[in-house]
């Protein structure tokens, strides 16, 4: 079954076709992260103008790469409805809905969230193939990125709770503001994390680990030794840059602490959530934030002491892409047919 997936949630305009699930036949992926580079974040309006600039190239291009290499049909048009920017998310599916009307296929509407927990199964056609989610085993879902900081208890693969969350800033966007309050530049995440690499973990400032309150958590029917909150830390660094002029402190020193107080307390709730729930097939990690070099040996070091599994997504499907919410769709029909055709941008869909 050969699925074409659209995602234009954030600032990427992103097309794929996906074979069978995993197989990624074709993927093309636009990044407007250059336009919004000078305003040191994303512009909801910029984003949806430059959507609908790219849209029309970017599905194109994906359709004639899976046309040449051998897909004559789509069976299904797989589109992101949320979470997202409501002005970005409504071009890709407009586009979706559009394309889905005039050729026949069938319309899967994704939740973004979901599909970022679907990278690690990914692979290209030709390279070697990844084994395919067991749909009877229960897994640990870690969804961190940009937007979401959230563990998720997956009973049976398709089925989905938040059982732990970021109570403010989500990871990336906690990399996002230190970066912009050191005057690193946009997006944070890539420039902390070279930076910290090159620092290494000697001599770290202690930096707060980020542990909520208890009770906060729980009003929201969460388990509170599971969330996470990254603002205390923000204001950390922010009390720590002002404590010093600048040129008075090291900023690599100060980069890699930080990036550290995130790595360890997103570390310390994995583990805390692996100990709690026996028998899980695999820790699934996804999402733009995945890519963190620090944190990828740190949650590696983790599933091994722990006995678990560690699934990760190669790079190049961390970041936002089309081939994820394609994959997804073949395994997890969230919204199809008709209720697809009248499913409207949410811009905070939850998962689980
Ligand atoms: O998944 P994604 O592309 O978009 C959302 O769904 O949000 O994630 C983007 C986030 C940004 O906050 C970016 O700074 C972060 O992922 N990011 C990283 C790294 N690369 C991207 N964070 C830490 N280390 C990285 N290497
Ligand atoms: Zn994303």
């Amino acid at each position: 079954m050969n699925i074409l997936g659209i995602e234009t949630s954030c600032d990427e305009t992103a097309a794929a076709v996906v074979r069978d699930g995993c197989e990624v036949v074709s993927n093309v992926v636009y990044t407007q992260i250059p336009l919004h580079r000078q305003y040191g974040g994303v512009v909801p309006e910029l984003a949806s103008r430059s959507h609908v600039e790219k849209i029309g190239e970017v599905i194109g291009k994906a359709i004639a790469d899976a046309r040449a290499a051998g897909v004559e049909e789509l069976d299904a048009i797989a589109v992101t409805y949320g979470p997202g920017l409501s002005p970005a998310l409504l071009v890709g599916l407009n586009a979706a809905k559009g394309l889905a009307m005039s050729t026949g296929a069938e319309l899967v509407a994704i939740n973004h969230i979901e599909a970022h927990l679907h990278t690690p199964f990914l692979y290209d056609a030709g390279s070697e193939a990844v084994p395919p989610p067991r749909l009877d085993r229960s897994y640990l879902g870690l969804a961190i990125s940009g937007g979401h900081t959230n563990w998720i208890d997956i009973p049976r693969y398709g089925e989905y709770r938040t059982i732990g969350q970021t109570l403010d800033d989500a990871a990336g966007e906690a990399f996002d503001k230190a970066s912009k309050l050191l005057g690193l530049g946009y997006p944070g995440g890539p420039v902390l994390d070279k930076i910290a690499r090159e620092y290494g973990t000697e001599n770290l400032i202690p930096f707060p680990k980020g542990r909520p309150r208890e009770g906060v958590a729980a009003l929201d029917g969460l388990e509170a030794d599971l969330c996470v909150s990254f603002s205390g830390l923000k204001t950390a660094l922010l009390r720590y840059v002002q404590r010093h002029d600048s040129g008075s402190f090291d900023v690599a020193q100060t980069v890699a602490s930080y990036q550290e107080a995130i790595v360890q307390s997103v570390a310390d709730r994995t583990r805390t959530a692996l100990r709690r729930r026996r028998g899980i097939e695999a820790l699934i990690v996804g999402g733009g934030v995945s890519l963190n070099s620090r944190l990828r040996t740190v949650l590696a070091d983790l599933c091994e002491r722990e006995g678990v599994k560690l699934l990760m997504a190669k790079p190049k499907f961390c970041g936002d892409n089309g081939a994820m919410i394609a994959g997804l769709a073949y395994y997890r029909r969230n919204v199809v047919g008709d209720d697809a055709m009248r499913v409207d941008a949410t811009p905070s869909l939850e998962i689980g």
